[in-house]
C-alpha cells in the first residue's frame, strides 16, 4: 500500500519587525486579500485560494519562520504522523483550521498537519456566480494567485530531505551537489512541482527561512509581475529568470520587513512516484536554466540573520 498523507502546502506563518508595512504590501503590491485579523497577527490569502489563509503575518523583531501548515490527504493522517513522531504535540489549530499536529523537523522548523479547514466565504463585494472560485477576481498589483512553496535552510539537507519525506511521504524531485555528496539545493513535494526547497545554513541558527514563494498562471505575468514591483519601489533581488530545476520562471524581492518573497509561473509536471531524484551540477543550469549567470550572493540570506533576534523568538515561543 502507497501512503499520502499530505493533499497540499496550506499556510506559513512568517514574522515581521514591520508588520502594518508588511501587509499593506501583501495586500497592494502581491494582491493577497486580508481575511483577518486576531491578537498580533494578519491572515490573508490569494484570490483563488479556499482556505481562510495562506499567509499568517505576525509582528517579529526580525523577518523569520513561525510555522508550516500542511493539510492531510485525510481525517485520519494526522494521528497516523502523531504515532510516527510521537515527540509532536496536539494543538486546537488556528485561524480557519481545526485540530492539528504540531512536530519540528531536524533544522528546527515547526510544522502542523491537520485535516479540518474552513472554506473562505466571499464578502458580497467579491462574490462569484462561477463555481471553481472561491471570489471574483478584481486584481491589485501583481494579483498572486496562490502559495506555492516555502524555503528553508538547514545544516545537513540530506537529513531533512529524509525527515520529510519519512514522516510527511513528501516526494523528492531534485538536488543541486555543489561536489559529490555535498547537497546545495533540494526540492520536495506532495504533487507536481516542489512545495517545499532547501538550502544549506551554517550559521548555527536553527529553523531559518529563505523565501516564500507565490504563484501566478503565466509565465509572463511574472515579468509584469516585475514591473509592478518596480512601479512600487520593492527592489527586484533576482530574476526575472527560469530555473532550470522544475522549470519554474521565478522573480524575487523582499518586502518592507525584510523578508524575500518569490513570484513564479510555469514548471513541468512531475507526477512520477518512482521518480529518482536527480544530482543536478551547478554548471547544468538548475538555478539559471540559460547557463547565463549565478545567483546574487544575497540570495543565500536566510531568516532571522542573527542568534539575538532567533533568541528573542525562541523566548517569546515565536521561533524554535
Ligand atoms: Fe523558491
Amino acid at each position: 500500500m502507497t501512503e499520502v498523507l499530505v493533499s497540499q502546502l496550506a499556510h506559513v506563518q512568517i514574522f515581521s519587525p514591520r508588520p502594518a508595512e508588511t501587509v499593506e504590501w501583501f495586500r497592494n503590491v502581491l494582491g493577497l486579500e486580508q481575511s483577518g485579523q486576531e491578537g498580533q497577527s494578519a491572515y490573508l490569502r490569494g484570490w483563488a485560494e479556499w482556505f481562510q489563509h495562506s499567509v499568517e503575518i505576525t509582528e517579529g523583531p526580525e523577518p523569520g519562520l513561525g510555522h508550516i501548515g500542511w493539510r492531510a490527504q485525510g481525517p485520519g493522517d494526522p494521528d497516523t504522523v502523531a504515532r510516527n513522531l510521537p515527540e509532536g504535540q496536539w494543538s486546537d489549530g488556528g485561524f480557519g483550521y481545526g485540530k492539528t499536529y504540531r512536530f519540528r523537523g531536524p533544522g528546527g522548523h515547526l510544522n502542523e498537519l491537520f485535516w479540518e479547514v474552513e472554506r473562505y466565504q466571499a464578502p458580497p463585494e467579491l462574490a462569484t456566480d462561477q463555481p471553481d472560485r472561491p471570489q471574483a477576481l478584481k486584481p491589485r498589483g501583481i494579483a498572486a494567485r496562490y502559495i506555492d512553496h516555502v524555503t528553508i535552510g538547514t545544516d545537513d539537507l540530506a537529513r531533512d530531505v529524509n525527515f520529510y519525506k519519512d514522516a510527511l511521504k513528501l516526494r523528492h524531485t531534485a538536488s543541486i551537489e555543489a561536489e559529490p555528496g555535498f547537497k546545495v539545493f533540494a526540492t520536495l513535494t506532495s504533487h507536481v512541482t516542489h512545495e517545499m526547497g532547501l538550502v544549506p545554513d551554517f550559521s548555527g541558527i536553527r529553523g531559518r527561512v529563505n523565501h516564500l514563494a507565490f504563484g501566478l498562471d503565466q509565465r509572463a505575468d511574472v515579468h509584469t509581475a516585475a514591473q509592478v514591483l518596480m512601479g512600487h519601489d520593492t527592489p527586484i533581488e533576482f530574476g526575472p529568470g527560469i530555473h532550470g530545476i522544475d522549470e519554474i520562471t521565478y522573480l524575487y524581492a523582499r518586502e518592507p520587513g525584510g523578508m524575500r518573497i518569490e513570484i513564479n509561473a510555469g514548471g513541468w509536471r512531475n507526477y512520477m512516484p518512482d521518480w529518482e531524484a536527480p544530482n543536478w551540477t551547478p554548471a547544468q543550469g538548475g538555478t539559471n536554466i540559460y547557463r547565463t549567470h549565478g545567483m546574487p550572493d544575497s540570495m543565500m540570506e536566510s531568516f532571522p540573520r542573527t542568534q539575538e533576534a532567533a533568541e528573542q523568538m525562541h523566548a517569546t515561543g515565536m521561533f524554535t
